[in-house]
């Protein structure tokens, strides 16, 4: 199997069913991925030793989803200079306002690029990982052109139903 370009990392095996939208796009690409499940508070020995591994191993980017207190993906930023993408998982009683502020808001100088509360986040996360993969690699990019060019042709040939 070919070394990951992607690392998907989340807190809880509870972030998957959200998480495993990143890594579908992933898959359909054809791009290699890693997915854990590591938590920066429950084990954050773990982290700091997984991103030293995966970066000696090639990653280009990390993809973080967490939920609540989500410092999971601002804690990797402060581990490495490579990109990372947070996912705010939604939470259980502030439905992921709360994973969506503590992912967007960090402090300057230490970037996440953070995207939409759950699936459509988790989703275009991974797209947008592709695409930063893709300035490098033609054929991605191509693949890439494609499936924009299938939703453009989706939309038009959309037909509303006839109103009564
Ligand atoms: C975070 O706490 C995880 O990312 C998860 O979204 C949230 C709750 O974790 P569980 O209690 O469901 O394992 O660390």
């Amino acid at each position: 199997m070919s070394k990951p370009l992607v690392s998907i990392i989340m807190g809880s095996s509870n972030d998957w069913e959200i998480m495993s939208q990143a890594a579908r796009q992933l898959k359909d690409f054809d791009v290699a991925y890693d997915a854990r499940v590591i938590s920066a508070h429950r084990s954050p020995d773990l982290l700091f030793d997984y991103i030293a591994d995966v970066s000696a191993q090639g990653v280009q980017c990390f993809i973080a989803g967490a939920g609540g207190a989500a410092h999971l993906a601002g804690v990797i930023a402060g581990k490495t200079t490579l990109p990372v993408l947070g996912v705010p998982v939604p939470s259980r009683y502030l439905k992921g306002m709360d994973s969506l502020l503590s992912t967007v808001q960090m402090p300057k100088g230490i970037p996440v690029a953070t995207f939409a509360i759950g699936e459509a986040g988790a989703a275009n996360a991974g797209l947008f990982a592709i695409a930063m993969l893709a300035m490098s690699d033609a054929a991605l990019a191509q693949r890439l052109t494609e499936y924009r060019k299938k939703q453009a042709v989706m939309i038009a040939e959309t037909v509303l139903p006839v109103l009564p």
